[in-house]
C-alpha cells in the first residue's frame, strides 16, 4: 500500500522517530508531465542600499567565489573509464566482504550471491547520484529565492554566485548520471517534502535554514564521505570541486543567519528549532535506500530495520550530522528556547558533534579549483 504523507504532517507528531513502518511507507513518484510544482508566497525584496562590503564577511565570501568558478565541461577528466560493478567488489574487497558486519541471518537476502550484492552495489550508485542530483535541483532552486527575498546587497551578491555554482553542480551530476552510470532513480519521498516545506515557506531564512544550514550541511559531510570512499578518480575529483562550493555555501548560511537570529524572541527561535529538528530526521529517514531494495524485489520492511541496526550504519548517519550540528551551535539554536534542539538532538545520537568546527571559517580550508587541480 502507498500512503502519500502530506508535506505539512509533522514529524513531531510522529509517535516514534525510529518508526520504520512509518518512514517506508512514504514512497517516492514522479509526476507524469515531468513537473513538481511547489505554490510559495513570498515577498521579493528590493534594496536602495548598495553599499557593498557593509556585510564584510559576506563580501569577502562574494570575492572569492568570484575566483573559484569552475567549468564542469572542461575542468573533470570526463575521459575516465568507469567500470560500476568493478568498484562495487573493490569497496566490499576493502570492508571485509558483502555485507560484512550485518547479521542478515533470516532475513530475505541471507541467501544473496556475490552477483545479487554486485547488482545491489550497482543500484545503490545509482541511487546515491541520483539522490545528489535532485538535491543539488533544491539548492539550484531555493539559491534563486534568497537572491530575490534576502534583504541585504552583499547577501543578493554572493546568493547569485551560488546560483551558478548549483546549475554547475546539477549539470555535472547529471553528466555523471548519464554517462557513467546505469540509471536514474526518482526523489525520494523523504528529500522531496523536505524540499517542498523548504521552498514554500514565506519566510526568507527559513529558506537559508533548510537549504544551506541542513540540505547543504548533510551534503557537504556525505560528499566527504563519499569521495574518501570511492575508488573512481573521476568521481573523486568532481566531489571534491563541488565540496569546496558546498563548504562557502554552509558558511554563506550560517554568517547570515547569525545576523539575524540576534533579533530574534524565544518563541521565534523555538520555530526555527523545529524546522531544524524536523528537516534533520527527515534526511535521515531519505538514506534508507529504500527504492534500491525495491528494485531489487526485496521488501524494504524487511531488511532495513536490520541494516540500520548495524554499528557501522549507525557512525556514518551520525557522521552526517558531524557539520549540521556544529553550525546549530554556532548560530545559538542548540540552547535557545530552553535547550529543546540540544535535547532532540542528544535523542537522534547525534549531540556529540557539537563541539566540532563550524563552517563559518572552515570554508577557507577546502580547496579551491587550481589548488585541487594541482593536488591531483
Ligand atoms: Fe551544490
Ligand atoms: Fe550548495
Amino acid at each position: 500500500m502507498t500512503i502519500e504523507m502530506s508535506s505539512t504532517e509533522t514529524i513531531i507528531g510522529r509517535e516514534e522517530i525510529d518508526d520504520f513502518e512509518a518512514i517506508l511507507s512514504v514512497v517516492g513518484t514522479e509526476e507524469s508531465d515531468g513537473r513538481h510544482v511547489v505554490h510559495s508566497d513570498y515577498d521579493t525584496i528590493f534594496t536602495w542600499d548598495y553599499e557593498k562590503g557593509a556585510r564584510p564577511k559576506l563580501n569577502k565570501l562574494y570575492e572569492k567565489a568570484k575566483k573559484a568558478q569552475w567549468n564542469g565541461e572542461t575542468d573533470l577528466p570526463w575521459d575516465t573509464d568507469v567500470d560500476q560493478e568493478r568498484l562495487v567488489v573493490e569497496n566490499a574487497e576493502a570492508n571485509g566482504g558483502f555485507g560484512a558486519g550485518f547479521d542478515l541471518s533470516g532475513t530475505p537476502v541471507e541467501k544473496w550471491s556475490e552477483k545479487e550484492w554486485i547488482r545491489f552495489g550497482v543500484e545503490s550508485q545509482n541511487w546515491t547520484l541520483s539522490q545528489f542530483l535532485h538535491g543539488e535541483q533544491g539548492a539550484l532552486v531555493c539559491t534563486a529565492k534568497i537572491v530575490e527575498s534576502v534583504p541585504w546587497i552583499d547577501a543578493k551578491y554572493y546568493a547569485a554566485t551560488q546560483v551558478m555554482d548549483e546549475a554547475r553542480h546539477v549539470e555535472v551530476f547529471g553528466k555523471y548520471l548519464d554517462d557513467k552510470l546505469s540509471g536514474h532513480y526518482p526523489i525520494n519521498a523523504h528529500l522531496r517534502m523536505l524540499l517542498d516545506d523548504i521552498i514554500a515557506d514565506s519566510r526568507w531564512d527559513m529558506t537559508y535554514l533548510g537549504m544551506q544550514i541542513m540540505v547543504e550541511g548533510l551534503a557537504l559531510a556525505a560528499f566527504g564521505f563519499m569521495a574518501q570512499m570511492t575508488g573512481d578518480p573521476l568521481l573523486k575529483q568532481l566531489l571534491r570541486y563541488v565540496m569546496a562550493d558546498e563548504a562557502r555555501h554552509v558558511a554563506f548560511g550560517v554568517l547570515s543567519l547569525q545576523e539575524y537570529y540576534q533579533g530574534l524572541n524565544a518563541s521565534e527561535l523555538r520555530e526555527r528549532q523545529e524546522f531544524a529538528f524536523e528537516a534533520a530526521v527527515r534526511m535521515r529517514d531519505r538514506f534508507l535506500q529504500q527504492e534500491v531494495w525495491d528494485r531489487m524485489g526485496i521488501d524494504p520492511k524487511a531488511i532495513v530495520p536490520v541494516v540500520q541496526q548495524a554499528p557501522e550504519r549507525g557512525q556514518f548517519q551520525a557522521l552526517l550530522f558531524s557539520k549540521i550540528v556544529p553550525n546549530c551551535r554556532k548560530l545559538g539554536l542548540l540552547d535557545a528556547a530552553d535547550g529543546w534542539l540540544r535535547t532532540k538532538f542528544t535523542e537522534l545520537g547525534v549531540i556529540e558533534f557539537e563541539t566540532w568546527e563550524d563552517t563559518s571559517e572552515e570554508y577557507d580550508t577546502f580547496a579551491s579549483v587550481p589548488q585541487a587541480q594541482a593536488a591531483s
